[in-house]
C-alpha cells in the first residue's frame, strides 16, 4: 500500500513567558492509503496537538517548530495559507474532540452542512447543494434527512450530533479523515454504532483515517496500524495484529497489561508504576525510563531513536538497538 501521509520529525511547542513546552517532540509516523491508523496515548501525550499540526491549526502561543508533513505530494508545512484552506475540508476532513462546541447552535443542521459543501464547491447550484446535503445525512444513518435538515443542534442527541459532524467532515470527499476521540462523550451502544459507521465510510469513500483514542479495545476492532504516543513522542509504530500479539515497547506492554490479562492468570491487572511526567519536568534520556521495568544505564542519559526492527515495525527503545 502506498503512503498517503508521512509525518517526519514533527516538533510543536507552546511558548509561555520564557518557557517552551514541547508538546510534540520528534514525532514520526506514516499513514497508508485506505488504512485506519490509530494514534493512541494517555491524556496529554500530544495526540490532538499532532493532528492540529497536520492541519496547520496550532495557534499562538503554540507553533510548529520543525518537521515535514508530506501529503499528496507536498509538504504541508511549506504550503501557503491559501493552499492550506483547500487542503482543510476538501482533502483532509477533521472531526474535532469537542462535538458539543463544533456545531453552531443558531443554524439549522441542513444549513451547516450545506455551507461547507458550498464553500468547497462554488459551482454547485442551491438545488445541488441541498441534494448533496440530504445524501450525506442518509449516508451517516438518518432515515428522514429532510426532517433532520430543519432541526437545530440542541434538538439532536450526542450520537446524532456526532453523525452530523461526520457528514460535514466527509462532505468534500477527503482522502484523509482525522477523528479525534469521536466517541469519548457517547454511551457504549452509540459508540459502537459510530465506529461501525466510520469503518463503513472509510471503505466506501476509499479514505484513510487517523483515529485518535486512548481506548485500546476500539483499536483492536477498528485499526490496521497503530502509533503509541507518550510525552510528545511516538514510542512504537506497528500493525494492530503484531501490536496485540507481541507489543514491542515496554510502555506498550504496560498499557496492554493494564487493559488485558496478558498471562491469563485472572489476577488483578497490572498498572504501570508511577505517573505520566509533566512536559516541563521530563527526565533526560528515554522519557519512559523512570517507569520502565527494563531500564538500563544508557536509558537515563541518552534518548533512543525510532528504529525499524521488522517490516513496518518501529520502536524507540534500547532493548532493540544493539
Ligand atoms: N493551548 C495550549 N497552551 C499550552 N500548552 C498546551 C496547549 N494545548 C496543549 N498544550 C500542551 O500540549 C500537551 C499535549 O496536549 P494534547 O491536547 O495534544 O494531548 P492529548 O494527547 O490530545 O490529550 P487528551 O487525551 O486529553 O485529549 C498538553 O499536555 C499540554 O501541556
Ligand atoms: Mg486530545
Amino acid at each position: 500500500m502506498s503512503v498517503l501521509l508521512d509525518v517526519v520529525n514533527l516538533n510543536t511547542s507552546f511558548f509561555t513567558g520564557t518557557s517552551q513546552v514541547r508538546a510534540v517532540d520528534g514525532v514520526s509516523f506514516s499513514v497508508r492509503k485506505g488504512e485506519i491508523f490509530g494514534l493512541v496515548g494517555e491524556s496529554g501525550s500530544g495526540k490532538t496537538v499532532t493532528s492540529l499540526s497536520i492541519l496547520r491549526l496550532v495557534h499562538p502561543p503554540g507553533k510548529v517548530v520543525k518537521g515535514e508533513i508530506f501529503f499528496e505530494g507536498r509538504d504541508l508545512l511549506q504550503c501557503t495559507d491559501k493552499e492550506m484552506e483547500t487542503v482543510r475540508g476538501s482533502r483532509i476532513g477533521m472531526i474535532f474532540q469537542e462535538p458539543m462546541t463544533a456545531l453552531n447552535p443558531v443554524f439549522r443542521i441542513g444549513e451547516q452542512i450545506g455551507e461547507t459543501i458550498a464553500i468547497h464547491n462554488r459551482d454547485l447550484s442551491r438545488q445541488e447543494v441541498q441534494e448533496k446535503t440530504l445524501m450525506l445525512l442518509k449516508q451517516v444513518g438518518f432515515e428522514e434527512p429532510e426532517k433532520k435538515c430543519l432541526q437545530y443542534p440542541h434538538q439532536l442527541s450526542g450520537g446524532q450530533r456526532q453523525r452530523v459532524l461526520i457528514a460535514i467532515a466527509i462532505s468534500c470527499n477527503p482522502s484523509l479523515l482525522i477523528a479525534d476521540e469521536p466517541t469519548t462523550a457517547l454511551d457504549v451502544a452509540t459508540e459502537s454504532q459510530i465506529i461501525n459507521l466510520l469503518e463503513g465510510l472509510v471503505a466506501s469513500y476509499d479514505m484513510s483515517m487517523i483515529f485518535i483514542t486512548h481506548n485500546l479495545n476500539i483499536m483492536k476492532k477498528l485499526g490496521h496500524r497503530i502509533g503509541i504516543m507518550y510525552a510528545g513522542r511516538v514510542l512504537e509504530e506497528n500493525s494492530v495484529k503484531h501490536f496485540f500479539e507481541k507489543p514491542l515497547h515496554p510502555y506498550s506492554r504496560g498499557l496492554l497489561a493494564s487493559v488485558y490479562d496478558l498471562a491469563g492468570s485472572g489476577e488483578r491487572l497490572t498498572a504501570i508504576p508511577g505517573s505520566v511526567p509533566k512536559l516541563s519536568e521530563l527526565p533526560d534520556g528515554c522519557k519512559f525510563h523512570p517507569r520502565c521495568p527494563h531500564v538500563m544505564p544508557i536509558c537515563k542519559t541518552m534518548e533512543p531513536v525510532m528504529k525499524e526492527i521488522g517490516k513496518d515495525q518501529w520502536v524507540r527503545c534500547y532493548l532493540y538497538q544493539s
